[in-house]
Order: C-alpha cells, then structure tokens, then sequence
C-alpha cells in the first residue's frame, strides 16, 4: 500500500560529526570531549575511538551519490567544532573547506543540508575550562555559529543549534555515561541551562544575519506510570516528564522552567544558575522544532522487581544517576520486544509524542522527526546482503506512524532515518549499528541493508502519492 505524506514532506537520514568523521586529527582538528574521553580505560566499549569512524572525511562523495540512489531529499549532519575552531582559538579554514565541499555535493545531488552546529563534540580545550558548566562556553559557541555561518550561509537555509541538549548536559555531566563524563549533578543543571543559552544567543545571532530556517532538536519520551493506579508511579512518569521533556520545552517555547520541576530541583543549586533576562534569550522565535524518538519510558517510583533482566550497559564503568532531584526512578520491563540497544519497540509512542506536543504547545512551531532508527546485531548473508528484517519491521511501523500523525493533523513535515551508516555508537563504541547502510570497519565498505532499499521504496512510493 502506498503511503500518502503531506506536500513537500522531506525524507531524510541522519548522522553526526563524532560518530561518521573519523580524521580526528587531520587538517588541525584537535580533540573533542569526545575523542579524549574515548582514551579513557573503559570509557567506550572495547576501547573503541573515533580516529577513523567510518572516514566520511574522505569518503563523503561517495556517501552522497549512495543518499542519491536511496532517494533522499535532505541529510542532517553536525559540524565538529573542534575541526572549525581547533582548541575554540582560531577559525580553521581547512577543516570548515570540508562542510563546504560537502554541501556543494549535496546541492550538485539534490539533496537538501540540514545542518546541525552541536552534536556533542565541544572541544577539550573549552572543556578544560569548565566546558559547558561555565555560561561563557554559551557565549563561544555563538561566535562559532557565526563564523560557520558566514562561510556556509549562503547555500545552507536550515540551522539546527544542538542536537539533544538533554544528552550532552544531564548524560555528560551528572551521570558520567558520556563525555565528558562527569558525574556532579550541579555540573548537569548547569549545562543545561547554558546550552539552553547558548541556543538562545546564536538564533539571535543567526537571525540578525538572515538565516530563514531555525530549530532545535530535542529527544523527548512518553513517560508511561508503570501502574496508573500506583501514586509514586504517576509522580515517577511526572518527575521524568518534567525533567526529559518540560525542562527542554518550557524554557524554549514558554520562556519558563515548569514549577513541578524547580521543586523537583530544590537544594541543586539550580535556580541562581539561570540570570535575569536569560529566558527571554532562550526563547527566541523558532522555525521548526526537531524531534527525536526511539522508545518510550515505562516508569516507576519503586524498585524495579528483583526478576527483571538488569539494563544493559556500554562497560563497566561507574556512572552515577542522571536524572537529577529523582534518582529513586526505576524502569521496569512491561514486556515489549526490544533492539539490541535494549530499547523498547512501541511504534505508537512516537505519534502519540507528535500528538501531545501538538496538544500541549499552542506556540509549537512545525516538527521534523529528526532522528528514529534501530540497532540489532545484523548478519552479513552468504550473498554478501544483510537481510535486517526486524529493522525494516521497525522503520515502516514508524514511518507509519509519523505518517498518520499527521493525517491526524500534526503539523510534521519530515522524517530522518538514524542512521544513513553503521557509525561510532558513543560509550558502545562499533557494536551497536544503527546503519540503513552497513560499514565493514575492516575495509571501509558500504553495502546497502535490506532497511536501506525498503526506506527507498518507501520515499519512492510517497513520492508518487503526494497529493499535488
Ligand atoms: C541519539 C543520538 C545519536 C545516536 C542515536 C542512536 O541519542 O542523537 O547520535 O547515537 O541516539
């Protein structure tokens, strides 16, 4: 059956500077978080780093002509800051030549860049002094956008600030699991609120300077009470709705923190972290919003029950709670299958997602899906194929899913598959592949996967449906 999207609806795929670069130290790059977190002992899964990725620095002409055979109407990509501003000094003309070239082949394919100035990567320099804990790294990272966007801005319409600010502040900085790996959790809610800043400071910017079409993208999840009839499950699903979601979306479309989630907060130190005059910043006027989903969260107040198969983790090193002021949270199995990531698969979280921010949000601007995909350990067959079956099953449910969201009236104009290539996993290093494309890392090959070819004929078969 084909599918119908609305006029115009972009297909795209997605991916990050870290995770398919590689060329970590070419062209005056210097470290990431990223790349010297990597280096330390059982920070990343197997020892793994990400030196040579999947060497789209040098293979990037030829990843453009496999999105041309895929059909693809737009790729996200992130810029490296570290490769732009090596050490934040200086602007690195070298390393900013390779975004320019790979929009130029971009455009000479027809595909739309959609471009992302933050996607985990600060660099070590900056973190040296404080990384994101520090409000002044807000203030560097407005001078980056602006030095990305003077060189780019005349062939790229769609700016993207951060990419999951929720990962790269509460992950990084109070639960350890990412770079930089610290685990305080008044660092967290610091990087938080300066990341939100940040954000703020370069719209302005941007904007002053003509860019049309500006967003962000947050990672957003249902919290599910694990017994709706069980209080300290319904202020669990309440505590991670404030902290997950409410924290990311007030501030950007209300211009306020939520109470529930101050209160949450209280003995943090979080409330003099946030100056007069900062919200207005952070809520500047937005394009589109980008959304990404993967799963939903089944949520308790309780301990999880002893028979439940234990989270999977990246390594054995220590981490602490991410979720700052509700470190009691647990999440118990409901049962669900689920991807090699351990993630839940619930196709119908991510129109129920689409629907409630729709719902919630009178000021929401449109929505992009900007990132959905799923890990499972593939198999290369004896045709040399992979036949990923499970993550065709998850690809079309979800499409079809976004796809009757808005029948339903969303305003979602785009869905970005994660991930065009197998890719750098962050802590899970190589083993986790989220590709439509496999990466053989011994050789760098690519091979289209079965999800591949099917999220083709997908973009295909809406294409010809599309009401005109
Ligand atoms: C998201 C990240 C992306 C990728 C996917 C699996 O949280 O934005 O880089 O790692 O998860």
């Amino acid at each position: 059956m084909a599918r119908t999207a609305p006029t115009g609806f972009l297909w795209g795929a997605a991916t990050a500077a870290a995770q398919v670069e590689g060329a970590a130290h070419e062209d005056g790059k210097e470290d990431s978080i990223w790349d010297t977190f990597a280096r330390v002992p059982l920070a990343v899964a197997n020892g793994d780093t990400p030196e040579h990725a999947v060497d789209h620095y040098h293979r990037m002409p030829e990843d453009v002509a496999l999105m041309r055979e895929l059909g693809l109407d737009a790729y996200r990509f992130s810029v490296s800051w570290a490769r732009v501003r090596p050490g934040d000094r200086h602007l690195n003309t070298a390393g900013l030549d390779f975004y320019s070239r790979l929009i130029d082949e971009l455009l000479g394919a027809g595909i739309l860049p959609w471009l992302t100035l933050y996607h985990w990567d600060l660099p070590q320099a900056l973190e040296d002094r404080g990384g994101w804990t520090e409000r002044d790294t807000a203030y560097r990272f407005a001078e980056y956008a602006v030095q990305v966007h003077d060189r780019l801005g005349d062939r790229v319409r769609h700016w993207t600030t951060f990419n999951e600010p929720l990962c790269s502040s509460l992950i990084g900085y109070a639960g350890g699991e990412h770079a930089p790996g610290r685990r305080e959790p008044r660092a967290g809610l610091a990087a938080l609120h300066h990341q939100h800043l940040a954000h703020g400071l370069a719209v302005h910017e941007l904007r002053t300077r003509g860019a049309e079409q500006l967003g962000i993208t947050l990672n957003l999840t249902n919290a599910v009470p694990h017994d709706p009839s069980d209080p300290a499950d319904l202020d669990a699903a309440r505590r991670l709705d404030a902290l997950w979601n409410r924290a990311f979306l007030d501030p950007l479309l209300r211009a306020s923190y939520p109470d529930d989630l101050l209160a949450d907060l209280a003995g943090h130190g979080f409330e003099p972290i946030v100056h007069d005059g900062d919200l207005a910043i952070i809520a500047a006027p937005l394009d589109f919003l980008g959304v990404n989903h993967y799963h939903d969260d089944n949520v308790s107040g309780r301990p999880a029950p002893a028979d439940d198969p234990p989270a999977l983790r990246p390594t054995e090193r220590e981490t602490s709670s991410p979720f700052v002021g509700s470190e009691h949270l647990s999440f118990p199995s409901r049962g669900l299958p689920r991807t090699a990531m351990g993630w839940e698969v619930n196709p119908s979280g991510l129109r129920t997602l689409l629907e409630r921010l729709t719902a919630e949000y009178p000021d929401l601007p449109p929505l992009y899906v900007t990132e959905n995909g799923s890990a499972y350990d593939d198999e290369v067959a004896d045709d040399g194929a992979v036949h990923d079956a499970q993550r065709v099953a998850y690809l079309r449910s979800h499409v079809d899913e976004v796809l009757a969201a808005a029948a339903g009236g969303v305003d979602v104009r785009g869905y970005f598959a994660w991930s065009l290539l197998d890719n750098f996993e962050w802590a899970w290093g190589y083993g986790k592949r989220f590709g439509i494309i496999r990466v053989d890392y011994a050789t760098q090959e690519r091979t289209i996967k079965d999800s591949g070819r099917e999220y083709s004929r997908i973009i295909a078969g809406a294409r010809a449906a599309m009401p005109r």
